[in-house]
């Protein structure tokens, strides 16, 4: 029988902490089974630092541990953040107390997922997360739950609202890097160490995640291959637009017959395609079954509200649903998946290159591509200001990275080429 009041720990108080306080304190009976979810534990960095909401009727813990094991709470909430440190050993502690967590650390799960749903299993308790991944936006539930009479064979998407403002911001206003992020950072949506955003790790742990949901496979975030958008240069972004792109960073799993690939990639969507007018901090995400077909949703990757609605949607669950597996099958039955090798992965590509202006330049570089195998789709030259030399972009119809690797190895060494050629993947949805 559940408890009629479900004493709640919360260790983290920042954006998402804050908002789940307020709406707790606002509407402790929200959850459909009944019932009041009441924070009577909290745990942070700093206790005097000023906040928005009063906190001073909460048990105040140092230690989040403590907190965690504290015989007072009935549901332990982590919203500390980082895949190891006080936050992992918050959430075993809790977990081996036979205490229920509620997560939105997409670090810990993507990098320590499988251990800790053995944790689970073993409590016989639920380790949920659902706003781990595209904040508000419930890609997680839709997977666990909804999707389980499909095969899952493929999700791609935006997972990083950091990213995306940036993004979108640089092709709307011309804005250089430096201050789209600056902004992104005041605005809230970045990550504390904001390489996490920029550098395409953030994205990469919610695929990461999204892929165990999806083929039922124990996180693997070694596996996955990640770039982010640091390189990305406003000329290209520039060039796409001409070429009836939008640069978007694209985070995929999918499974083949060859393993299962989970990429993070700036990559060129066309223009009109939903992904590719996604614009701003919001995620969106298509998942594809074989028999449901392809459903995309989109909505608030992050932020106070949105976040704090998905933590509180784990919240319900818990006090209403009877545990399931953590990853859809027993955690002792969890293989992390094979990763697909580079010479199996074919796409299409953009190339830009900057090369001096004079003869015999195009010939060269469609010389080299032929002689590597790689088949041009169309290009263009742009005479652009400012921008050291010519710029000559091309698109390549399906090739394997690791053809394309090689070609672009050689590129690079003809006299005329000024830089090393700027790959990015056409993609595939
Ligand atoms: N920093 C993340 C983003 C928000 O920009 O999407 C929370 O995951």
């Amino acid at each position: 029988m559940s408890p009629r009041t479900w004493r709640i720990g919360v260790a983290g108080l920042g954006t998402v902490g804050g908002g789940l306080l307020q709406f707790l304190a606002e509407r402790p009976d929200f959850a459909p089974a009944g019932g009041r979810a009441v924070i009577t534990g909290v745990t942070a960095r700093s206790r005097s630092r000023p906040r928005s909401i009063d906190i001073s009727g909460i048990a105040w813990f140092d230690d989040p541990v403590a907190l965690a094991t504290s015989p007072d709470i009935d549901l332990f909430v982590e919203l500390v953040g980082g895949s190891d440190g006080p936050a992992k050993a918050a959430v075993e502690a809790a977990l081996k107390a036979g205490k229920p967590v509620v997560t939105a650390n997409k670090a810990l799960i993507a990098e320590h997922g499988a251990e800790l749903a053995a944790l689970a299993e073993a409590a016989g308790v639920p380790l949920l997360f659902e706003a781990a991944v595209m904040g508000g936006t419930p890609a997680v539930k839709m997977l666990r739950e909804a999707m389980v009479g499909d095969d899952v064979v493929g999700v791609a998407g935006i997972l990083n609202g950091t990213c995306n403002f940036i993004l979108s911001e640089m092709e709307q206003r011309g804005a250089s890097f430096a201050d789209v992020l600056g902004e992104a950072q005041r605005m809230g949506y970045a990550e504390a160490d904001p390489t996490m955003d920029v550098g395409g790790f953030d994205a990469a742990h919610k695929v990461t995640i999204l892929a165990a949901l999806a083929f039922g496979c124990a996180p693997n975030f070694a596996a996955a291959e990640i770039e982010g958008i640091d390189q990305v240069d406003l000329l290209d972004i520039k060039l796409a637009k001409d070429l009836g792109y939008r640069i978007r960073l694209i985070a995929s799993a999918d499974r083949t017959a060859d393993g299962v690939a989970v990429r993070v990639h700036p990559s060129l969507v066309a223009q009109g395609h939903p992904l590719a007018e996604t614009r701003g901090a919001l995620n969106a995400l298509f998942i594809e079954g074989t028999r449901i077909g392809r459903i995309f949703i989109q909505g608030p990757g992050a932020g106070a509200g949105p976040t704090a609605a998905a933590v509180a949607a784990d919240i319900a669950d818990v006090m209403t649903l009877p545990t399931r597996p953590v990853f859809q099958r027993p955690a002792g039955d969890l293989k992390p998946f094979v990763a697909v090798a580079p010479t199996r992965r074919v796409g299409k590509a953009y190339l830009r290159l900057l090369v001096k202006d004079q003869a015999g330049v195009i010939a060269a570089v469609s010389e080299t591509l032929a002689e590597c195998g790689v088949s041009i789709d169309s290009f263009l030259q742009k005479p652009v200001e400012d921008a050291g030399g010519v710029p000559i972009v091309l698109t390549t119809h399906a090739i394997a990275e690791s053809v394309l690797t090689d070609a672009i190895n050689r590129i690079e060494k003809l006299p005329a080429v000024l830089e090393r050629p700027r790959l990015l993947r056409i993609a595939r949805i």
